[in-house]
């Protein structure tokens, strides 16, 4: 129970609690450079963990720590070495002597449009994004994704108008702009692969049958009674409901649906 609160002995009806140290565990301190300052900190931590242990307290440039929300962008160097290296602060686990600063935004002109208004036609992107032709194909923006994104294919893709590939590329961008931050043409790749996929799904990809069925249910009032009473139910009300709701079994076949079906679209 090392670390932890143990119950120490004396009057058997009033324990009093007692707190173990805890055990002591030799860390090896390396050096990193955070915007120039010299730090030692643990080794095999995040970059961001790193930054935190050397003082700096994350307000921006930190979000999911999970690698998804793409707000920790960072940039650094390694001793001897000539790359300009890039990475996810919360991901990338620090090297010694790497130099690094954070990069959490870097500034992009995101086009302003109304989607309702935009048709399936790639006319729509280069007009919104002409940049889009200005890409001289040197592939800086492939190498520094964090997502191994293949950025510059996407782009081609949208040069060819094969919104629907490029949808497909880049469906894994976590809009972290460290490919914005090194591209000769000066364009802003993530608004324009975000662009493609919202064209894409709102006006190329299959609808889906389900989708269009539980859409006209809603439309045809169907939930509205049993969605007032729930509405209007108290929390005892509510709290009975949810404990007798009949939950799906372990092993049932996909076609399983519960006896009560006043809020399935089917009925
Ligand atoms: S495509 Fe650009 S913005 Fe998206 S994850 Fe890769 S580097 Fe980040
Ligand atoms: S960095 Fe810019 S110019 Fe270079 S390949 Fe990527 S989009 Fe094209
Ligand atoms: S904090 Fe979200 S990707 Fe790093």
């Amino acid at each position: 129970m090392a670390g932890a609160e143990k119950r120490k002995g004396g009057n058997p009806g009033v324990a009093t609690l007692e707190k173990e140290t805890p055990p002591r565990v030799k860390v090896k301190l390396i050096p990193i450079f955070v915007m120039g300052k010299r730090y030692m900190v643990p080794e095999g931590l995040t970059i961001m963990k790193a930054m935190e242990y050397a003082g700096y307290k994350f307000i921006r440039g930190c979000g999911c720590r999970g690698g998804v929300c793409g707000a920790c962008g960072t940039v650094y160097r390694k001793p001897g070495d000539y790359k300009i290296y890039t990475g996810l602060a919360c991901q990338t686990v620090i090297e010694p002597d790497m130099y690094l600063t954070q990069m959490p935004f870097y500034p992009a002109n995101r086009a302003s449009f109304n989607l309702e208004n935009l048709t399936s036609a790639p006319e729509e992107i280069n007009k919104l994004y002409p940049e889009l032709f200005r890409c001289v194909a040197c592939n800086a923006c492939t190498k520094v994704c964090p997502m191994n994104i293949e950025v510059m294919d996407t782009v081609s893709y949208l040069k060819q108008g094969n919104i629907a590939k490029a949808v497909e590329l880049s469906f894994d961008c976590i809009q972290c702009g460290l490919c914005a931050s090194r591209c000769f043409a000066e364009m802003p790749q993530y608004h324009i692969f975000q662009l493609a996929r919202r064209i894409y799904g709102a006006k190329i990809s299959p609808r889906s049958k389900h989708l269009i069925e539980a859409d006209e249910t809603i439309e045809s009032g169907k939930y509205e009674e049993p969605l007032r009473k729930l509405m209007s139910a108290d929390e005892k009300e509510l709290r009975k409901l949810y404990q007798e709701r009949e939950t799906e079994p372990l092993e049932t076949g996909d076609d399983w649906q519960p006896k009560k079906t006043e809020y399935l679209s089917i009925s």
